[in-house]
């Protein structure tokens, strides 16, 4: 019997440039695509990449049961939000109900954040975390944030995978870092949760460019075209023979590689310091009174700016290309040579 797969936050940045790129994708047949949408306007965008529209209410597990129960949903991606546990929770006992009727093998993947394996969530950062780590689940185990946002979304990671390992469902823990680039779907094109946002959205109210961290610490990138080829191996390889690493295995970092936030921030300060809206692009070391000012610029608690802008993460890809053969397109340095561009687009976006 063939997979039929749901894709959720389809009308969002990373789903968006998913589905667009599913079509072309040359994936192994599959039954029904279907995608959610909350709104009228999102589900005739959807239909037009092939996706039947399901509309329920992520917090309602009677729903989510009838909409994957009833359209034999084998395959969920989930890509909507990295903290709660419920909704994961609700489709991963819709899932094994399918299982029981259907007897397929039946897949959750559940997009993180890389900040659950940085420096903010507790993680090692003295040495590369791979994500082939064979102890990984037990690290993010036993890590400890003093942020309980972080902390939830590291406990719901883990639940997940146990969840799924219990109802015999196969779990993948994908986790995109920095994302730039436009999106390609019919939702917003640019990322307004972002880092790059982020760093435009204070220098602007600040007139200059801050870093927040006094080390010079690095962390994963990755263009969105190639964070969406990645979803898509890992789909191509469910539907050829359902069986990618998964579970306790199945971490899978999307990244071509590391920058350093100060070259982000130099690149930033330059592209913004030629259009006037900071007087020098020189990057300057926020002090306390500082960062309660960025917080306040990004309507976010002092203690948040340096989630927000900054930390340490070592966590390094490397299962995607050693077992589904993702080759990304953009090296790392790419996004160094297009904040120019990508602050142009920022820029215009805040100024609405
Ligand atoms: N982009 C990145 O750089 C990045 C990096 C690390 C992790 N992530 C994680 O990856 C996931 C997707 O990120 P994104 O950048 O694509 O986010 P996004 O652009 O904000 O899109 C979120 C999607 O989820 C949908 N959604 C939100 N709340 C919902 C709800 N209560 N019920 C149903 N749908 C809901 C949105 O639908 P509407 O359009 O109707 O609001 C939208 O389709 C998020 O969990 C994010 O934290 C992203």
């Amino acid at each position: 019997m063939l997979h039929n797969v749901l894709i959720t936050g389809g009308s969002g940045y990373l789903g968006g440039t998913l589905l667009a790129r599913m079509g072309a994708a040359n994936l192994p047949p599959y039954g029904k695509l279907y995608a959610s949408a909350r709104t009228t306007a999102q589900a005739d965008s959807l239909r037009q990449y092939g996706a039947q529209p399901l509309s329920f209410n992520l917090k309602d597990e009677a729903e989510i049961w009838a909409s994957v129960v009833e359209n034999k949903i084998t395959v969920v991606y989930y890509l909507v939000d990295a903290i709660s546990y419920g909704p994961p929770l609700f489709f991963i006992k819709a899932l094994a109900e399918v299982k029981k009727r259907t007897g397929q093998t039946v897949h959750f993947l559940h997009t993180t954040g890389a900040k659950l394996f940085s420096s903010h969530a507790g993680a090692p950062t003295d040495r590369p975390l791979l994500d082939t780590d064979p102890r990984l689940y037990d690290i993010q185990k036993s890590q400890r944030s003093k942020l309980s946002l972080l902390q939830e979304a590291v406990n719901s990671s883990c639940a997940v995978t146990e969840q799924a390992e219990q109802h015999d469902v196969r779990s993948y823990i994908f986790v995109p870092c920095i994302v730039y680039g436009k999106s390609e779907g019919f939702g917003e094109p640019i990322a307004t949760l972002r880092q790059i946002y982020k760093i435009v959205q204070a220098a602007k109210a600040l007139k200059r460019v801050y870093r927040v961290d006094p080390d010079h610490p690095t962390w994963p990138v990755c263009h969105v075209v190639d964070n969406a080829s990645l979803y898509i191996e890992l789909l191509r390889k469910i539907l050829i023979d359902g069986n990618p690493s998964h579970g306790k295995n199945g971490y899978y970092l999307a990244s071509s590689g590391s920058i350093a936030w100060d070259d982000l921030y130099s690149a930033a300060g330059s592209a913004l310091a030629k259009r006037g809206v900071v007087s020098s692009g020189e990057v300057e070391m926020a002090d306390d009174q500082i960062m309660e000012e960025m917080g306040a610029a990004l309507g976010a608690p002092k203690e948040f700016v340096p989630l927000q802008l900054g930390g340490r993460c070592t966590f390094t890809a490397r299962r995607a290309g050693e077992e589904l053969g993702w080759k990304p397109i953009y090296q790392p340095q790419h996004i160094l040579e297009t904040v120019d561009a990508e602050v142009g687009w920022i820029l215009r976006h805040l100024e609405g």
